[in-house]
């Protein structure tokens, strides 16, 4: 019963998928002039020479083990499967439709230019709002800023958290959890970040009192990369660091400690600041502090724009 079900599905797929080689193809779909990578598959290339509905003998067997004997005789034509049920047939079908549209819509994609970069590209010159799709066959296009204002063209992708935002108050390490919201899915911004040359996201702590890295492993403070993972490198520190950039260089107030913040002075502002570029991270997703409960404490936080540049 399934056997025939599977064979029609079969013939319908090849059908569609032959009607949208056609179409990447440039060609109309049932046009079969110039589809000879097709026809070598013993149905002709176009809708019209398959005819759905004819048996075709036992193909459904697997090989196994690994190596073949001599051919043997033709084996007798297979017995007819009871058919599969029309509303089995049609809803597949529609299915398979549903899909080719799809993949449609997803090659037409492909002229979209994939960032800003292209944009330029393409002569469209002044900065504004564009349409980009970074990966066609991943993602869905969407809206970014274009700056062309500068000597590279640059792709910035805005969120919820660029001004100042004050930390509400809270002691437990990473007790403050702000997640960042693109109005995009991660996977658009990813798709982004991985198509483009190089990225970059600021990211600044503005403090009194708290001290996001005084105990170093595990931190206070965190932010959240693009796969949910909590990060404990901050600005302009590369990824197998913890804590701040004054920490590698022993510049920080406290020199002995990895953030100008863990100075941890209630009566003196710190700010511990710089550009997040490690790609594979990007973007950031959430904003994770703590030790800021008592009142003397006090802590602020900004997150910039992602904003890529190139493309791979
Ligand atoms: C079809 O092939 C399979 C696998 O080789 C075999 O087990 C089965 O008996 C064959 N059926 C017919 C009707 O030849
Ligand atoms: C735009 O493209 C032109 C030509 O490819 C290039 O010279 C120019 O630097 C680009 N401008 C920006 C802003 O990327
Ligand atoms: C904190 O920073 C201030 C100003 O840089 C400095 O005078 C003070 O000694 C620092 N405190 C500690 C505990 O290092
Ligand atoms: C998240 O990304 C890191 C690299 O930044 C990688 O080591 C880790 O395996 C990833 N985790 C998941 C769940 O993908």
């Amino acid at each position: 019963m399934r056997y025939m079900a599977v064979s029609k599905m079969q013939r319908l797929t090849l059908i569609l998928v032959t009607n949208l080689l056609a179409y990447v193809n440039g060609q109309a779909p049932g046009d079969d002039r110039t589809c000879t990578g097709v026809t070598n598959i013993h149905y002709h290339c176009g809708g019209e020479s398959v005819s759905p509905g004819v048996e075709d003998g036992n193909q459904s067997g697997s090989f196994k083990g690994s190596y073949r004997g001599k051919a043997g005789p033709k084996g007798d034509k297979g017995s007819q499967g009871e058919p599969g049920t029309n509303e089995e047939i049609e809803n597949e079908l529609s299915l398979l439709k549903q899909e080719v549209a799809e993949l449609r819509q997803r090659l037409d994609n492909q002229a979209i230019p994939r960032s800003c970069a292209e944009v330029n590209e393409t002569a469209h010159r002044a900065s504004g709002r564009y349409i980009i799709s970074p990966n066609p066959f991943r993602v869905l296009p969407f809206s970014v800023s274009c700056d062309f204002s500068n000597v590279v063209a640059e792709t910035i992708v805005h969120h919820d958290s660029e001004t100042e935002i004050t930390i509400s108050k809270c002691e437990p390490s990473r007790c403050y959890n702000r997640k960042v919201d693109y109005q995009l899915s991660i996977d658009q911004v990813a798709a982004l970040v991985d198509v483009s040359t190089s990225c970059r996201q600021f990211i600044k702590l503005r403090c009194l009192g708290v001290q996001p890295f005084l105990n170093r492993n595990p931190s206070i403070a965190a932010w959240v990369s693009r796969n949910a993972t909590a990060k404990t490198y901050w600005g302009g520190v590369t990824p197998d660091e913890i804590g701040c950039a004054c920490g590698l260089t022993g510049t920080c107030a406290t020199s002995s400690r990895a953030c100008n913040c863990d100075n941890g002075s209630t009566s003196q502002q710190f700010v511990d600041d710089g550009d997040l570029t490690h790609k594979p991270d990007l973007p950031v997703t959430g904003l994770l502090f703590g030790d800021n409960g008592d009142d003397s404490e006090k802590a602020w936080h900004t997150l910039g724009p992602l904003i890529c540049t190139g493309i791979n």
